[in-house]
Order: structure tokens, then sequence, then C-alpha cells
């Protein structure tokens, strides 16, 4: 592992190195799964504090008090954060967590387990518009520099967790069976109360149709903006600027199209296809 300014490399992706460490990626490693644990896979700037608001309400049956009492990132804590050490021993049965580890670093203990995994993908172009505004609020990640210039940084991985296109891969031919659920945010954002049944009947829930109802409406993108325990308020100016660009921004599918001149497109677009040319898989997406 090396550092250099605000990122840390780690087994060959950029992490922020204000809320990663060698100590927690060395915990991540040893981190033993249970059985029963859940973990939401997704690359950032997919629905992460999405799955955050959402998995503790499936898994208790609709009870408000962890979204309105805990934050986010101490509810449905990252596996790879320097947080997880901090309160892992207060998480309780069944556990929820959240990682944007490429499937590579996935823990030992997480391979022997039957952990169930739910794996979030959003349209890149989208997960790219997010991520350049979130660079710009978030003081502990690079400035992203013009929009062209972040473009580039995205496709060649230069950003936070990598490529986009190796995280996709490898979860998407990780052989997990029944222990993985693909779902996308383009679906969440269309039916999010069927995007939830989907959820609870992999994890093995069987909430009632008022239940799914009462989840869907806490999940909203506006509730969860004015949830001071998920919209990150509780962070201080410094670390995180809302006044620059809420981390709650727009929560819509499309935006791309409001900052992508067809030159970009044409670059994104063969650029990702090239990537995903030799997969055996197809992608929930039209590139055009
Ligand atoms: P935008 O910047 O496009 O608005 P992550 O949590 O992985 O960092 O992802 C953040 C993105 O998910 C942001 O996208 C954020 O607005 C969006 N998001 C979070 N909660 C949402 C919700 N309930 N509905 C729709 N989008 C949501």
């Amino acid at each position: 592992m090396s550092s250099d300014g605000l990122s840390l490399q780690y087994q060959g992706i950029l992490l922020p190195r204000e809320t990663h460490s060698l100590e927690c990626l060395e915990f991540a490693q040893e981190f033993k799964f249970r059985e029963d644990d859940i973990m939401a896979a997704v690359y950032p700037k997919s629905g992460t504090i999405w799955m955050q608001e959402i998995l503790p309400l499936l898994l208790n049956g609709g009870d408000l008090t962890p979204i309105q009492t805990i934050p986010n990132w101490d509810r449905v804590p990252w596996l790879e954060e320097k947080r997880l050490a901090v309160i892992v021993d207060t998480l309780t049965a069944p556990r929820a967590m959240v990682t944007h580890f490429p499937f590579r670093l996935m823990p030992p203990s997480f391979h022997a387990s039957k952990a169930k995994v739910i794996y979030v993908m959003r349209n890149p172009k989208d997960i790219l518009v997010s991520s350049f505004y979130f660079h710009q609020m978030a003081e502990f990640l690079d400035d992203p520099g013009t929009f062209d210039e972040f473009i580039e940084k995205f496709l060649d991985g230069n950003v936070m967790f990598g490529k986009w296109t190796d995280h996709v891969k490898g979860w998407r031919s990780a052989e997990l069976g029944d222990r993985i659920l693909f779902i996308t945010y383009e679906e969440m954002c269309q039916d999010l109360p069927a995007a939830l049944r989907q959820m609870s009947d992999f994890l093995g829930r069987n909430p009632s149709e008022g239940t799914i109802q009462k989840i869907a409406q806490h999940c909203t993108f506006k509730t969860m903006k004015t949830n001071r325990m998920s919209n990150f308020s509780l962070v201080p100016k410094e670390y995180m600027n809302s006044e620059k660009s809420p981390f709650l921004r727009k929560g819509v599918p499309g935006d791309w199209k409001k900052h992508f001149s067809s030159e970009q497109l044409a670059r994104f677009n063969s650029a990702i296809c090239k990537e995903l040319q030799s997969e055996s898989f197809t992608l929930p997406y039209k590139l055009d």
C-alpha cells in the first residue's frame, strides 16, 4: 500500500485516506463473516446510502428506530472503513453491512460463509455525474478537475475503488449462486415497493404489503433528504460541504443527459463497450 495526498493505493485501487487505513483494510481482510450476515455491494455513487436505509427496515419489519436514531455509517457500516472496528460489537443479528470492494478483495471468511449479497448497479454515466459533484463537496477527495478531465479519470479507473467496469465484471461473474441478488438503481427508482418485495423475498422475509409501503415511504429521496441520520448533515462542513452540492443531490436516472456533450458520450460509450466486449454477460443498460 502506498499513500499520496488524499488517497491510498491499495491492491490496485484508490481509496480515500480520510476513511481508510492499512489497519482497517487488514481488519476487513480478517473480518469473520457470520452465516446470517447481509451485505450490499455497491460501486460508489450507485445507491449505497439508500441500501443503508432499506436494509435495517427490511430486516426489522419496518421499525423506524435505527434509521431515526443511528447515523447511516454506524447503522450499516462499510466493511472496508475505519469505523467498522469501532462499532462492530454494537451490530445486532442479522448484521447488515455495505461494501464498495471489488469482488476480488472480499475477505476469505466471506467466501466460506453463506452471507447474502445484494449487488446494486447504476448507469455508469449517472455514477460519473454523481461522483463529479461528490468530489466537489467532499473535502477529503481530490478536486475532480473539469468534467472532461473527470471522464478520463473515471475511464482509467483513477477514482475511488477503481474502474466501474472491473467492479461490475467481478461481481457479475462471481459464482455465488443463490447468495447474490442483482438489482438496479433504476428499477428501485421506477418502482421501489417492487424492488423491496424482490429484496425481502431474497432475504427470506415476508413483510405485509402495509410494511412494504411504509418502508418505501421512508426510503424515498425526499424523505431521506430530511433524515439527519442519513443526509450527512451531522458531518462537519469542513469534510462535506452541502452548500457546494448536497449528498442527496438529484436522485434520478438520466441526469447525465444534462452533462455529456455528444463527443463525450461517444468517447465514454466506446471506452466502456470495449472494456465489456469480451464478457459473456449483458448489461441492463443501453449505452446510447
Ligand atoms: P445523485 O448524485 O445522482 O443524486 P451513494 O450512496 O452510493 O454514494 O450514491 C449516492 C447517489 O444515490 C446520489 O445520486 C443520491 O442522490 C442517490 N440516492 C440516495 N438515496 C436515494 C433515494 N432514496 N432515491 C433516489 N436516489 C437516491
